[in-house]
């Protein structure tokens, strides 16, 4: 009873539309783990880095269609509050202990909307020595050109404010299994 559910999970709020369906999120993450495991091989020591709090589904289900040994660890930016548009500020509130260096980076993000959070991020990682470093977005607004854009993308996103897998307004709607715009 899909219905049901996201009634319950909403507790009244309404969404405007679903994006893309859990269906077409399941699909897209699949194939994007199979390319990133195409792309390296097991002795570059694969880290995968999730950045907190948004991509905690995403990478979830992308390490698992990842067919290589790696690791995985997390960083937190906070660059939003409860507000829609981007402050421009961003706080480091935990950078990750483990040892970039020589190692495959990937950074894994939910969605990049002005870019700001990659281009102070990526600097912070790169003096840590890692032999890659790349970015598997999942959602991408494709707002202007960025200083490092990601190797991988799932989907190119609508500029509207989207909510849903790992996504929030002001904390609500990261437990949906789709992406809605609200
Ligand atoms: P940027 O720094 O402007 O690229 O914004 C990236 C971060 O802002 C993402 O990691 C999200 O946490 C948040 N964000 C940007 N756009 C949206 C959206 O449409 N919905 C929810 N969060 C968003
Ligand atoms: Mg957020």
């Amino acid at each position: 009873m899909p219905a049901l559910t996201e009634n319950t999970q909403l507790g009244g709020q309404k969404l405007k539309r679903i994006v893309f369906s859990e269906v077409d999120v399941r699909r897209r993450v699949r194939e994007m783990g199979s390319e990133i495991s195409k792309s390296y091989d097991a002795r570059d020591r694969l880290l995968v880095l999730g950045l907190l709090k948004g991509s905690f589904l995403f990478l979830a289900d992308l390490v698992r269609a990842i067919e290589l040994p790696l690791h995985v660890d997390f960083l937190v930016a906070a660059s939003y509050g409860a507000d829609k548009v981007s402050s421009g500020e961003l706080r480091l509130l935990y950078a990750p202990e483990t040892s970039l260096e020589g190692r495959a980076v990937i950074v894994v993000e939910d969605i990049v909307d002005s870019g700001h959070t990659l281009n102070r991020v990526l600097p912070l990682l790169r003096e840590r020595g890692p032999e890659s470093l790349e970015v598997c977005a999942l959602l991408h607004k494709r707002i202007q050109p960025l200083d490092w854009e990601p190797r991988w993308v799932g989907f190119d996103a609508p500029h509207e404010f989207l909510v849903g897998y790992g996504l929030d307004y002001a904390e609500d709607f990261r437990h949906l299994p789709y992406i809605a715009s609200l």
